[in-house]
């Protein structure tokens, strides 16, 4: 029997091109598999036929938008996970959920490998890789631009040569990722990383030197996930969306840094979360106020390792699932509304109600009503503070020796 190979296709040049390179390279039969994961953009049934006018034998297209944005983006919103304090793991997290849908139509189609189209240099053939040694130990990966020597030129001729129904002469100089959880934009001219990105850069924000009116938006949140939007009943899908469109036409959202890829390179990105950021501020300032102290400073920590370990492809790894039990169990409380204003780049919260609050009126209160015994304070510092003086005057002691 012909061996069969499944390919994360996204419907463009270079992956539309593997199907054929990967057919003639190896001989085997190249099955296409398009997952959406709120990238927008063409119709799966577009990217379907096109995969089949490419050469492929089937093509199996999932739509996964709702999966992704209940079981990827909301566990990222629980973690406030933000890479190096910046990125909302955008890439990182849709990887995953693709490669369960390249796993599951390699056992459909009987596949022994499975094929993506990313470079040698990046995180996300790590991913991919990591994620489908985990699924499908038995499954075989390759790269066709790493390992079979497609580059883009080489790309551009095979399609030209071979007719396929893919437009060649589009030439896009940045490498972009997009999903419902944001976008990526990097390579050409973000190189140079003194360029400043021009306009042509962004597509889910508008530029936020000339905002709308301000829009103030109400956000209600049940044990950590996003429920109503100004008393709308949503969807964590709709939750995202909504909150691209109101936040992005307010320009909030636009990252640009440089970061520490897993494969020891710094590299450039642009970035583009408008909902993402609008919903990690919102989640960030309802827990202000639900989770305890200790909990809530533990879980900055926690947060932070959880951000690495889904950055550095390990998703469906023991200590990310450990991880992710703990910060669950934080979530309990993390219950009630968000009052934000959207404008001009910012979401700035300006309140915040919760049945499940531990902020106590009558502790905080300057005036009559308050509840909070100050005279504890003195014995409280006293003792707070003793073991630091005890060893300072230790430091006196042996100095003046
Ligand atoms: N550097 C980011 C990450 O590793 C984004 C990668 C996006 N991929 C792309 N082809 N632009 O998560």
């Amino acid at each position: 029997m012909t061996e069969r190979i499944v390919l994360a296709y996204s419907g463009g040049l270079d992956t539309s091109v593997a199907i054929g390179w990967i057919g003639e390279a190896t001989g085997a039969e190249v099955i296409a598999v398009a997952v959406d994961v709120g990238q927008g953009g063409e119709s799966l049934e577009t990217i379907r036929q096109r995969a089949l006018g490419c050469g492929a034998v089937e093509a199996y297209v999932a739509d996964a938008s709702d999966e992704f944005a209940n079981e990827y983006c909301m566990p990222t919103l629980k973690a406030n996970a933000l890479y190096q304090g910046h990125y909302p793991l955008v890439s990182a997290i849709s990887r995953p959920v693709i490669v369960k849908h390249l796993v599951k139509a390699a056992r459909e189609f009987g596949a022994t490998t499975v094929a993506h189209g990313c470079t040698g240099k990046g995180n996300d053939q790590v991913r991919f890789e990591v994620g489908i040694q985990t699924l499908g130990p038995d499954l075989k990966c390759i790269a066709p631009v790493r390992d079979l020597a497609l580059t883009r030129d080489k790309a551009i001729a095979f399609a030209e040569e071979k007719g396929l129904p893919i437009e060649t002469t589009k030439k896009n100089p940045y490498s972009i990722d997009q999903n419902v959880w944001g976008r990526a934009v990097e390579t050409g001219y973000l190189e140079n990383i003194w360029n400043a990105p021009t306009k042509d850069i962004y597509d889910y924000t508008a530029t936020p030197e000339f905002p709308p009116a301000p829009d103030e938006v109400t956000i209600s949140f049940e044990a950590g996930v996003p429920v109503a939007i100004d008393g709308v009943r949503v969807t964590p899908l709709q939750a995202i969306k909504e909150l691209n469109r109101r936040a992005g036409a307010q320009g909030v959202g636009r990252i640009d840094v440089v970061e520490d890829r897993l494969v020891g390179i710094k590299s450039r990105e642009i970035y583009e979360a408008p909902g993402a950021m609008a919903l990690i501020t919102a989640h960030k300032h309802l827990e202000d106020i639900t989770v305890e102290r200790e909990q809530a400073r533990f879980k900055a920590s926690v947060g932070q390792r959880w951000a690495e370990l889904v950055y550095d492809g390990q998703w469906f790894s023991p200590l990310k699932r450990s991880l992710d039990a703990f910060i669950e169990d934080t979530q309990k409380y993390v219950t009630g509304d968000i009052r934000m204003v959207l404008h001009g780049g910012q979401a700035i919260v300006n309140g915040r109600r919760s049945e499940t609050s531990l902020y106590d009126f009558d502790l905080a209160t300057y005036d009559t009503g308050d509840t909070f015994d100050q005279s504890m304070a003195r014995g409280f510092i006293e003792l707070w503070g003793m073991s630091a003086k005890v060893a300072s005057g230790r430091d006196i002691r042996v100095a003046g020796k």
